[in-house]
């Protein structure tokens, strides 16, 4: 069984911490709490006061320190206590609050529950000058492989978002390579050309070819190439707070267009937030019916590009490395 909690997992964006306020987040069922030290860096700790366990995420942050809402005590970002209000001589000692190994990359903050992690910090390829990114998030309330496993899932869009991004009455004849990666799944299609869908209409044009890709841990990414290259990615870093709730942090990028930046941000904005609300709806619905039926095993069929793989990979199994599988289907 693979063990979640020794991998690194992204709890904010960048933006969303500011150098005064903290942050509180879960993960793994672990309650913490994320600040910006003196320096700006991030800091991610149990959210937990030692003295009488109020939450540190209700504090405030004085000059790159944590305080307590509670009595005041004060943090470093080292854990060690540099103030208690009140008393005459202040505290001297060891560390009272331990410290996650935490970092910075691809515009997130990320920690890892495990002391002395078990895998490298993720680090980001340089950003693309060509590119148009921002940052959408969300909770969701369902299972990380059913998240992933819609995400990447063409074959529910006729559906759930009939006329956003396809039509059923408008599917196209098109080919899929499913193949392993080192660390996850792919499928590669080709034969797109233009969509139907009303966001592909607007940024994308003729889609040249397309892949989606799951990533251990929790990674789903989709990439629309076009005639000129990239036109669309979207990474959805999935973050399990609880076994089923998840964190979704999604970065946007566009390929550099006529449109500015900030109009396109808008218009991608609600047209994603359209996308974002009719796939939790779905999720959320399917996971609390699927609670009724008392874990029934699902049935795939050969349309189920990778939603099988991804289950797998979180059982921590391996994938045959020769993996290789071509579909034709009506998408
Ligand atoms: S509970 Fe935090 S200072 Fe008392
Ligand atoms: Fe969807």
């Amino acid at each position: 069984m693979i063990d979640l909690r020794a991998y690194w997992w992204p709890l904010a964006i960048e933006a969303e911490l500011t150098h005064d306020k903290p942050l509180a987040r879960t993960l793994h069922d672990q309650p913490l709490v994320l600040f910006r030290d003196r320096a700006g860096q991030a800091v991610v700790m149990p959210d937990r006061c030692p003295h009488r366990h109020a939450p540190l995420s209700c504090g405030r942050v004085h000059h790159g320190e944590l305080a307590c809402p509670y009595h005041g005590w004060q943090f470093t970002a080292d854990g060690h206590c540099s103030k208690v209000p009140g008393l005459k001589r202040q505290p001297a000692g060891g560390p009272l609050i331990k410290p996650l190994a935490s970092c910075s990359a691809h515009g997130l903050i990320w920690a890892c529950l495990q002391p002395g992690p078990a895998t490298p910090p993720p680090v980001a390829p340089a950003i693309s000058s060509s590119v148009d990114s921002f940052f959408m998030s969300d909770i969701v309330h369902c299972e990380m492989a059913d998240a992933a496993e819609n995400f990447l899932d063409g074959f529910h869009t006729h559906f759930v978002h009939a006329g956003w991004i396809r039509r059923d009455k408008r599917r196209q004849q098109v080919s899929a390579r499913v193949s392993a990666l080192t660390d996850g799944i792919e499928a590669r299609y080709s034969e797109e050309g233009l969509q139907s869908g009303l966001i592909s209409q607007l940024f994308e044009g003729s889609r040249s070819h397309s892949m989606g890709r799951f990533r251990l841990p929790g990674l789903a990414e989709i990439e629309y190439h076009g005639q000129r290259g990239l036109n669309l990615l979207v990474s959805a870093w999935l973050t399990p707070e609880t076994p089923q709730r998840l964190r979704l942090h999604a970065r946007i990028a566009t390929r550099r267009g006529y449109l500015p930046a900030g109009l396109k941000r808008l218009l991608l904005r609600r047209l994603f937030g359209v996308i974002l609300r009719q796939d939790k709806a779905i999720l959320e619905e399917t996971q609390a019916n699927r609670l009724r039926f008392a874990m029934t095993p699902p049935l795939d069929t050969e349309l189920d590009l990778l939603g099988p793989a991804i289950r797998q990979l979180l059982r921590g199994e391996q994938l045959d490395p020769a993996l290789h599988r071509e579909v034709s289907a009506l998408l």
